[in-house]
This record gives C-alpha cells, sequence and structure tokens, in this order.
C-alpha cells in the first residue's frame, strides 16, 4: 500500500532574513526534509522578504542537497521590511502578496528574529497568509519562555537557535585571548554582539573572562566607580595581572563630560527595522580604565565571529526538535507561531515533547533589565547547557 502525502500538490516556502547566524542552513534543510516527507514542494525565497519583491527571487528546494553544518545561509539574508518604515515609508506588502499567489504559495516558513517574523506576523494577521515562523537569533533576545531545570530550581531563560553555536565561539575566543593579555599584563576589553541581551557576552566567562557587562544593566555613574574599584582589585589580584572583561555592544556608558547614559555606535544609519548598528564600546572602556587606573588596557572587537563558521551539535539537535513542532503545527494548521523549546534539560534528553509553540512576533525580553530571575541566572552561570562548558562558569 502507498502512503498518502497529505500535502501533495501544496508549496511551502522558507525565508531567512536578519542577521545570520550558524544555524540557519540547518534550520533550513531541517523544515525542508520534514516538508518534503509530507508531501510539500519547497521553494527557498533569496534575500528574506526582498526575495518576496518584484519579480521574486525564488529557488525549488525540493530535490537539491543541502548542506545544514555549512554556517551562514544558502537562502542569503537582508534586513528588508515589506511594512512603512522610517528609512523607506513605501508600503510594499502588496507585492508579496502578488509574489505569493503567483508562485502558489500555501505556508511559509519564515527563520528569523522578532523584525522578520514580526513582519511575517503581520502577514498574517492582516492579509491571511499561513505563516510558521522559526526562531533565529545570535543575541539570543526571544523571549522564549524556555523553562531551565537546574539543580531542582526553575528558571525562565531562552534558547535559540544560532545562540549555542555563536556562545561557543566567544568562549573559544575568550580562552585564547588570555596568552597575549598575560604576557603584556593587561586588562582586555572583549566587545560581543548583543543590542539588548546580555546572553552571548555573558558565556565569555565560561573562556575565562572575570567580569561580564551586559545591556540589561545600565552602567550608571554610581556603578561605574563600583566597576573600576572592582577591575582595580580583581586585576591586583589576579596571578597573572591580566583580565578580561567582556561587554556587549550594546551597554550605556555614563559619558562624565555629557552627565548622560550613552551608547557607542558604528554607524549613524538605521536599518530597515529602525536598529542602530553598534559598535566601539571597549575601547571607550579601555581607555577609561587606562585614565582612571594607570594599567594598560585594550579594546578587542569581536565582530562577526560569532556568527561565523559551522553549525555545532547542538544547534543541529536543537533546528531538528523544533523542526518537528513545524510538522506539529502543518498538521493542525495553526498559523502565526513559532516553535520553542519548552524546557532545557540535560541534553541527551532534548526531545518533541519538550517544544511548544507560542505567538510569533512581539517576543521581545519584557524589559531591558535583568529581573530577579535573570539576574540569578547570570550570578549562578545557568546558561542553556552547552557542550564543554561548565555550569559555574569558571575555568
Ligand atoms: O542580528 C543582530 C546582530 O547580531 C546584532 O547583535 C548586531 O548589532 C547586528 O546583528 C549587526 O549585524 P549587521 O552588521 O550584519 O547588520
Amino acid at each position: 500500500m502507498r502512503a498518502e502525502k497529505i500535502f501533495a500538490g501544496k508549496t511551502l516556502a522558507i525565508l531567512s532574513g536578519g542577521g545570520d547566524t550558524p544555524a540557519i542552513n540547518s534550520s533550513i534543510e531541517a523544515v525542508r526534509n520534514r516538508a518534503s516527507m509530507l508531501g510539500f514542494k519547497v521553494y527557498g525565497i533569496l534575500r528574506g522578504w526582498k526575495g518576496l519583491l518584484g519579480d521574486g527571487d525564488v529557488v525549488d528546494l525540493t530535490n537539491i542537497a543541502y548542506n545544514g553544518i555549512y554556517g551562514g545561509t544558502g537562502l542569503l539574508s537582508s534586513r528588508t521590511n515589506p511594512f512603512p518604515s522610517k528609512k523607506n515609508p513605501e508600503d510594499r506588502s502588496q507585492q508579496i502578496l502578488r509574489n505569493i499567489e503567483r508562485y502558489k504559495i500555501d505556508v511559509l516558513v519564515t527563520i528569523g528574529g522578532d523584525d522578520t517574523n514580526g513582519a511575517a506576523k503581520k502577514m498574517y494577521e492582516k492579509y491571511g497568509i499561513p505563516v510558521i515562523g522559526f526562531p533565529k537569533t545570535i543575541d539570543n533576545d526571544l523571549r522564549t519562555r524556555t523553562i531551565h531545570h537546574y539543580q531542582g530550581k526553575q528558571y525562565e531563560t531562552v534558547l535559540c537557535p544560532g545562540f549555542p553555536s555563536g556562545a561557543m565561539a566567544i568562549k573559544k575566543l575568550t580562552s585564547k585571548l588570555h596568552t597575549t593579555n598575560e604576557s603584556h599584563q593587561r586588562i582586555m576589553v572583549l566587545e560581543v554582539m548583543g543590542r539588548d541581551a546580555g546572553w552571548l557576552t555573558g558565556t565569555a566567562v565560561f573562556g575565562g573572562a572575570q567580569v561580564a557587562l551586559v545591556p540589561e544593566v545600565e552602567m550608571t555613574k554610581e556603578r561605574k566607580d563600583f566597576f573600576f574599584e572592582h577591575v582595580k582589585e580583581q586585576y591586583m589580584r589576579s596571578p597573572k595581572h591580566s583580565l578580561i572583561i567582556a561587554v556587549s555592544e550594546g551597554v550605556r556608558w555614563w559619558n562624565e563630560e555629557k552627565q548622560s547614559l550613552e551608547m557607542v555606535y558604528a554607524s549613524p544609519d538605521l536599518d530597515e527595522y529602525g536598529h542602530p548598528r553598534f559598535g566601539g564600546i571597549s575601547g571607550v572602556i579601555a581607555s577609561e580604565i587606562s585614565k582612571k587606573l594607570g594599567i594598560e588596557a585594550r579594546g578587542q572587537i569581536s565582530g562577526y565571529i560569532p556568527r561565523s563558521g559551522k553549525c555545532y551539535e547542538y544547534d543541529r539537535r536543537l533546528t531538528s526538535t523544533l523542526a518537528d513542532k513545524v510538522v506539529d503545527l502543518l498538521l493542525r494548521e495553526d498559523y502565526g507561531k513559532m516553535p520553542v523549546m519548552r524546557d532545557i534539560v540535560p541534553y541527551s534528553e532534548l526531545e518533541e515533547f519538550h517544544t511548544d509553540a507560542i505567538d510569533m512576533g512581539n517576543n521581545r525580553p519584557v524589559c531591558r533589565f535583568l529581573d530577579q530571575h535573570h539576574r540569578c541566572a547570570l550570578s549562578y552561570g545557568v546558561y542553556p547547557r552547552i557542550p564543554h562548558c561548565n555550569s559555574t562558569g569558571i575555568r
């Protein structure tokens, strides 16, 4: 007897938008494989929403080999917003609708953060386009409402594909920086991606960074005074007279001259979702340390290192598990949703029954500042389990 493919004759399209991560190809491969098994014809839309503008830029993914371990995104990416923005006031959603019609797309899977998936949610709510979001963020800044069971307690945490591979890269990079730093008895300020969330920066602690500054905590005048005292003490106490401080690119830092909190930008330009480009806070902090404490300090920007390179095994497991939940949503025709990890339990038990689906879009962390749980989670080193990292954050 031949099994009937329930979605035979239907088309599912996948796009990826926003900053890349090492887990996007893995997500595409996992969703494509499962959708093909259900009988869908699978299209890939190139360059995020941009691939559905004009005449469209679409490739057939149904029967081609796809390498999910290779990092980045084979479908390419952009920060295109189909809806009016400050940068581009034109409403291009009608072009998207025309192409959805033209390519006969029945379901759209959008791999993205809150920007890409927020636009998809609007397409669903305004025009009834069946969409499913797939989480993607190197900053780990989507509120996934994941519960981490840790030493008998439960913590709300965040776990998005891409972050584990990025975290490994930051841990490795930090571990390497010690030798050069120790040779010059310096303080190194390592800048890490993270506009609103300090998860990635926090993982530098697993590579031996002694201090981490995250965007959830504003560096007010009072906090800065304490910071300098603490840095001096840590440096003097360290056996090799060297210290690594990790800092998120989006940290707000008290500017003595202007008497205000400031962020440091690499460029004043905003993208179509209204985001500026950060860069340079590490240099500002390093020069203030040198001036105030008389200790040689250097800034180091880790830049695109966490986003680059291959997809680690943990992310492979994560993307397959979430893609299983996509199948569940497809079978129930439950759209406007995004699969998430519901629980974090020991690594070997990452199973489908630990997933959930939440409304997609509008999933930024609730508040910029740490609540009690997050504060505990950070100080106790409660992070999503990353192979080779211990849970105390101590080398
Ligand atoms: O996707 C978010 C992010 O990783 C931010 O942390 C960072 O500011 C931004 O991307 C930079 O990306 P790009 O330079 O590629 O626009």
